[in-house]
């Protein structure tokens, strides 16, 4: 298993960590502003936020809320 997007919205993990580069947002809502991702389900956020903190972009296990 790999989860490296936000499948709803087909935005990688990698996209994501880029424009949160570019515009210093730190937080799922902050790179909202600047992205359009997660929306949806919401299952991506959790993602978001480790790759957020850690800068990894590509995950083997499950991250639940
Ligand atoms: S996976 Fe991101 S909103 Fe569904």
């Amino acid at each position: 298993m790999e989860i490296d997007r936000c499948m709803c919205y087909q935005r990688t993990f990698e996209e994501l960590r880029q424009v949160a580069e570019e515009t210093g947002a730190d937080s799922v809502e902050a790179l909202q502003q600047h992205v359009v991702f997660g929306h949806n389900c919401q299952l991506c956020h959790p993602y978001v936020r480790r790759m957020l903190e850690t800068g990894e972009t590509v995950f083997h296990e499950v991250i639940e809320g």
